[in-house]
């Protein structure tokens, strides 16, 4: 089984691609850690809590995380898109968990020293926590397994603004900084999010699956799936964070290409855009390449076998 640390900003599909990870028995879960994104901290970290607590593993310690960029405030994020409460405004109770005393850089640190080269970090939002733990203790670099992460939008449109997609747009500085690092590194972008569609009818067929966790996540698709009405004229919901799982359970469902990556953080129309090289950097001529030289290339997943996707998410989450 694969140790798992899982950052994410729940987030109503944070949340299914919860659901999904504590479903797939390719993980053992060592932790999650919260993240602003979607909604504020203190509600993303209520809502992680929740999932857990309906699932009944309230043995995975959950360490709350960042409640802001590493520069500038939290903007309010998307309330429009998940919710108020980041759950699709279904407001359920609180559940009776709590998070552990550490933040979640110092949990990414323990446990990424306690298992060297174990552990594989699997960020649903904006990679601020990940950056931070980067900053304190940057040897842990060399020994993470791998990053795998939603977000950024090499070769497409972004989702939050045409140039950009919103975890990379949430943290640009700190998405920079974690493309940077020395540590094997996906991106699940749009490129292929855009490419993976839960339709109505697939949620509906899940939504028969009877459990407190799947009733819920179905409950908050339904304000979900209103926005993707509203904003794509799409009956359904692209998949973004749970593809992460669905490419660290099969990656034979994803072609990818490498490229070092840089991010916008210049406060312009394109900030957030993620930027691959596309080209080598270690050529003469390479001058204009200069941002991305020594950088290290990263796995851009470029296209996917959706309908296989869609398939091994609705056999995971109706169980
Ligand atoms: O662009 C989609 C990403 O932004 C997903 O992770 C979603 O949860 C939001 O955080
Ligand atoms: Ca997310």
């Amino acid at each position: 089984m694969d140790k798992l640390i899982i950052d994410t900003d729940p987030g109503v599909d944070d949340s299914m691609a919860l659901q999904f990870a504590l479903a797939s028995k390719e993980f053992h879960i060592l932790g999650i850690t919260t993240v602003f994104g979607n909604v504020d901290i203190e509600q993303t970290t209520k809502n992680a809590l929740r999932i857990l607590h309906l699932a009944q593993r309230a043995d995975i310690p959950v360490a709350k995380g960042a409640s802001k960029p590493v520069y500038g405030e939290f903007l309010g994020g998307v309330p429009f898109v998940h919710g108020d409460d980041g759950q699709g405004n279904t407001w359920r109770p609180a559940g009776p968990l709590k998070p552990i005393d550490i933040g979640a850089e110092e949990f990414i640190i323990e446990q990424v020293l306690r298992y060297p080269n174990q552990v594989r970090l699997a960020a649903l939002g904006p990679l601020t926590n990940l950056a931070r733990a980067l900053e304190k203790k940057p040897e842990i670099q060399d020994k993470v397994k791998e990053v795998v992460f939603m977000g950024g939008n090499a070769f497409c449109p972004g989702n939050a603004t045409p140039a950009a997609e919103a975890n990379m747009l949430s943290d640009p500085e700190a998405a920079d900084r974690v493309l940077g690092a020395n540590w094997p590194m996906t991106m699940v972008g749009l490129d292929v999010t855009h490419k993976t569609l839960l339709s109505r009818d697939t949620l509906n067929k899940i939504s028969l699956f009877r459990s407190p966790l799947n009733d819920f996540v179905m409950e908050a698709y339904q304000f979900y799936q209103d926005f993707f009405m509203k904003a794509n004229k799409i009956d359904g919901t692209f998949v973004h964070d749970s593809s992460v799982f669905a490419y660290l359970i099969d990656r034979s469902l994803y072609k990818t290409v490498e490229y070092p990556i840089r991010v916008e953080t210049q406060h312009s129309i394109s900030r957030g855009k993620t930027w691959p090289s596309l080209g080598e950097t270690d050529h003469e001529g390479a001058k204009a390449l200069e941002p991305w030289r020594n950088r290290p290339k990263i796995k851009i997943c470029l296209d996917v076998e959706d309908k296989k996707v869609i398939q091994l998410l609705e056999q995971r989450l109706m169980q």
